[in-house]
């Protein structure tokens, strides 16, 4: 009998606990894409914005604080994440523990909608997209940003590739809901057809690095935290960081990154 691991049991279960123990470290691979998602989303300060997938919250409460004189909702299926979010919260914030895809939120309630990386998890996207068209106003706009298609020739891919060889892993099938996932909106064609209910979508290219670990040590225990808990021995601990040191830099190991910025209007 084959077991189907739904999104909701990764991130209520092993994936989801990882990211809140380690939401610090997540924030430091993603929020280098900061810049051009919350420019895209151009928040103005009595903006009503919505988050999806918001996780640990940590661009809610930029949201939040641009929307100074509005406010910002995060919703997520996460509640160890939800739990992470909760305990920094301000004034005109709040937090639903809701499935993005069916929730329902006040018809034309938000004037913006954002997500980092939150949007590639559900069901059925173009159903799911056809709802969340309906809870921005006629005019509103969406920015989100979610990864490219790997590219087997990239740093990333390369150095995963490597870290892989080194220490075998068998994959657990939860966690592999989740990654598979991770590329579902991928491929630009794609992204067109789930975003049907929306005019002027645009499709760009945004290159950063992201933050694996303060020195190569460092980034090894990250890496090492996500598997099982097998023991490893000091050569191959060593030769893992090794394949961090040409990426360690003051600003800590840096790996060379890109995803898709979409953004558009609901008509
Ligand atoms: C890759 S994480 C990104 C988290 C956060 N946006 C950040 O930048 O740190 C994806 C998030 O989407 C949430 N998620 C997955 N499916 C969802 C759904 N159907 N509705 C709401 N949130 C969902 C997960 O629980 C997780 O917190």
């Amino acid at each position: 009998m084959t077991t189907t691991h739904t999104q909701s049991d990764a991130w209520n279960g092993p994936v989801g606990t990882h990211w809140a123990k380690h939401h610090e470290r997540y924030d430091a691979m993603l929020s280098e894409f900061d810049a051009a998602l919350f420019e895209a989303a151009a928040i103005r300060p009595a903006d009503r914005v919505l988050d999806i997938g918001c996780g640990a919250g940590a661009t809610t409460r930029a949201a939040a604080r641009l929307a100074s004189k509005g406010r910002a909702l995060g919703v997520d299926i996460s509640a160890p994440l939800l739990e992470r979010a909760r305990a920094e919260l301000l004034p005109n914030l709040w937090y639903e523990k809701a499935d993005a895809q069916t929730y329902p939120f006040t018809v034309g309630g938000f004037d913006v909608l954002i997500s980092r990386g939150g949007v590639m998890f559900f069901d059925d996207h173009r159903s799911a997209f056809a709802h969340l068209a309906r809870a921005l106003r006629p005019g509103g706009r969406f920015a989100f940003i979610c990864p490219q298609p790997v590219d087997a020739q990239s740093v990333e891919a390369r150095v995963f590739g490597r870290l892989a060889e080194l220490r075998p892993q068998t994959p657990d099938p939860v966690v592999m809901a989740a990654h598979r996932a991770m590329a579902s909106l991928s491929e630009p064609d794609r992204l067109r057809e789930v975003l049907a209910d929306f005019s002027e979508v645009a499709i760009r290219p945004v290159h950063a690095a992201s933050v694996y670990g303060s020195d190569p040590q460092d980034a090894v225990d990250f890496v090492l935290s996500r598997g099982p808990r097998a023991e490893v021995s000091a050569e191959v601990r060593s030769a893992m960081a090794e394949v961090f040191e040409s990426y360690a830099g003051p600003l800590g190991v840096r790996l060379p990154s890109s995803v898709w910025l979409v953004t558009g209007v609901r008509p």
